[in-house]
């Protein structure tokens, strides 16, 4: 190539890293709470003294954030947040789940994309440090709750359930949302990250029905003889090795409900819908050892079938993320509205001697 194409080359690259600056700048602010110092439009200067960080690093960064519109140019060398822009950084409204999404990508996704190179080189996979990063995952996948908490409130109404249970549970807010609509329900959350269901307690404390207990959900089985009549399944398969996911399913088919019903969160790899967010999220699993690649259609609807679980209702909940919600029914007796909602895996998960239309147990 000439020199002339490389350079035309170069400065092509180089401009496709300009997309990388919005992440950066906002993961940088929210960690040391500079959209809030710059509230009110103020000086570097007075910035720096307050906080005590170096006036160059702080003016540098002032500077990338007035180029990305992050921060708006004042009068007398001041400067003032957009509130537009990064509202969700700033004052009261501050989301701890955008700033936890901030501190993931760019403190274990990148990092771990960037030891590629090294990881294949060497064949030594990283270790994801549950320890670590366990808080700041369990509260990015709270996200998610808004777009599927719907869903499962509906199920549950159009349902006579006493107990639910919820498998890998993180910080439990799936539980508390229920709970708060369904204080009778006997509710236990389990997680395998002490730190974790420390601080699911903690936030739980207000809903006498939610219990924890630590545990392999591999392994964990209800104490009593009371089976539940819902599990949720959320954003668990990449903890699970593929050959461990049908003994997985097989367990809780064990003992959910015959008439019970397994709620199922999960991003699905190589789908039509967000190929570009699933392949680099899986690409960031599979460099781990002790974290999995995704599970595609294909493979839920196998082990679906292999663990006699009917599955139906599969729906992108982020269709950019290819994040998708499913029910498995450990009986054939489906009521006709979800027999009619079963989607394209109807006919390959359904054995035709269980394509029986009968109601459930209902509470009206
Ligand atoms: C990505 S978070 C999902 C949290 C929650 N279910 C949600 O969707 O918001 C996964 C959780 O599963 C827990 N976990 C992973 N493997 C587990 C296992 N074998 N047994 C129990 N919990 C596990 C992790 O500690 C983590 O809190």
């Amino acid at each position: 190539m000439n020199e002339w194409m490389t350079a035309v080359q170069a400065r092509k690259w180089m401009k496709k890293n300009e997309s990388f600056l919005p992440s950066w700048h906002a993961y940088v602010g929210a960690e040391l709470d500079l959209f809030n110092e710059f509230e009110k439009a103020t000086t570097v200067e007075a910035v720096s003294e307050k906080t005590g960080y170096p006036y160059d690093l702080l003016k540098s960064w002032v500077n990338v954030g007035v180029a990305i519109n992050h921060l708006k140019k004042r009068p007398n060398h001041r400067y003032r947040s957009s509130k537009q822009k990064c509202s969700a950084l700033m004052g009261d409204d501050s989301s701890p789940g955008v700033k936890a999404l901030l501190k993931e990508i760019m403190e274990l996704h990148i990092p771990t994309m960037l030891q590629y190179p090294e990881i294949m080189r060497s064949h030594e996979r990283a270790q994801f440090d549950h320890e670590r990063h366990g808080e700041v995952v369990a509260e990015t996948s709270a996200l998610l709750e808004h777009f599927a908490i719907k869903k499962i409130k509906k199920m549950i109404r159009d349902r006579k359930v006493t107990s639910i249970v919820d498998l890998g549970c993180g910080h439990g807010g799936y539980l508390r949302k229920l709970a708060a609509e369904f204080p009778e329900i006997k509710m236990t959350g389990v997680d395998i990250n002490q730190k974790v269901m420390d601080r699911a307690r903690i936030l739980s404390e207000d809903y006498p029905n939610i219990s924890f207990e630590a545990g392999d959900i591999k392994t964990w089985q209800p104490k009593d003889e009371e089976k539940p009549d819902v599990i949720l399944l959320h954003n668990i398969f990449h903890y699970i090795h593929p050959d461990e996911r049908q003994e997985l399913l097989n367990h809780l088919h064990s003992y959910v409900k015959d008439e019970g019903l397994i709620s199922v969160i999960t991003p699905i790899n190589e789908t039509e819908q967000g190929e570009a967010f699933s392949s680099a999220f899986n690409s960031f699993f599979v460099a781990h050892s002790n974290l999995f690649a995704l599970p595609d259609k294909k493979e839920l609807q196998q082990i679906s079938e292999d663990c006699h679980f009917n599955m139906f209702d599969l729906d992108p909940i982020v269709k950019e993320g290819s994040w998708y919600t499913f029910w498995l029914s450990p009986s054939a007796v489906v009521n006709e509205k979800e027999q009619t909602k079963r989607p394209e895996t109807s006919d390959q998960t359904v054995p035709p001697e269980n394509k029986r239309v009968t109601e459930l147990t209902k509470t009206s």
